[in-house]
């Protein structure tokens, strides 16, 4: 028993301190990070990790940058700045569900910008007008990036299927942002024709736009509304 006891007194005051040392140290660093879980018993040596985005292109706009970090590999960022004072600036692509402009690993294709929420804009862009990219590294296949401005409405003439009633709702810029790629949209576009929205496709003439294209890897874009 006494030889019992008086371990338990020596495990004890070796344990005490031993115990509470991680607790002092939580409590003796209040200025820094206000400890992200209350109970952790682990010294959390990956705190400082919340790096706010690499950000390769200046972003000024890009609300919070939550895609994943690029590897070495393909990647593309895509920028939206919204200046129209309402609406969500936001993507789709194929493959991809709605998001926020942000970095994308991987090849982009089939992608349309536009704000949601703006007015009647609904999903993928349809009632509004959109900028459509595909931002893919080049390859022995011919792929090369394409942007164009779309104001596709009514039936496709062969598909006949719907374009998403596309309509010009704000004024829209694109341009090419890292990568080799630094072509711009031929203009402004700033309303529903081929002269106040240069290149654009409109109505139902899938056919007559003009994208601008460029080969370059990682390229990136930028596009501004209003
Ligand atoms: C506009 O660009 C998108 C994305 O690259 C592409 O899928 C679409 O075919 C282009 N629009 C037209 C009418 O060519």
């Amino acid at each position: 028993m006494l030889i019992g006891a008086t371990s338990l007194t020596v495990a004890l005051t070796l344990l005490v301190p031993v115990l509470a040392a991680p607790w002092q140290r939580g409590h003796w660093r209040p200025a820094g990070a206000p400890a992200p879980a209350p109970a952790a018993p682990a010294p959390a040596p990956a705190a400082p990790a919340p790096a706010p985005a690499p950000a390769p292109a200046p972003a000024p706009a890009a609300p919070g940058n939550n895609a994943p970090q690029p590897a070495g590999g393909e990647s593309h960022n895509v920028e939206i700045i919204n200046r129209c004072g309402a609406g969500n600036p936001v993507f789709v692509a194929q493959g991809a569900g709605e998001r926020g402009p942000g970095l994308i690993n991987g090849p982009l294709r089939g992608g349309v910008a536009y704000l949601s929420g703006y007015k009647d804009c609904a999903a993928n862009g349809v009632n509004c007008a959109t900028v459509e990219f595909t931002l893919v590294n080049p390859d022995a296949g011919g792929a090369q990036n394409s942007i164009n401005y779309s104001l596709l409405d009514g039936m496709d003439r062969i598909a006949k299927t719907g374009l998403g009633n596309h309509k010009y709702k704000y004024p829209m810029f694109f341009e090419y942002t890292g990568g080799a790629c630094t072509a711009k949209a031929p203009g402004a576009c700033t309303g529903q024709s081929a002269a106040q929205c240069p290149g654009a496709f409109l109505g139902d003439a899938t056919e007559v736009g003009a994208p601008v294209n460029c080969l370059g890897a990682n390229a990136g874009i930028r596009i501004t509304f209003c």
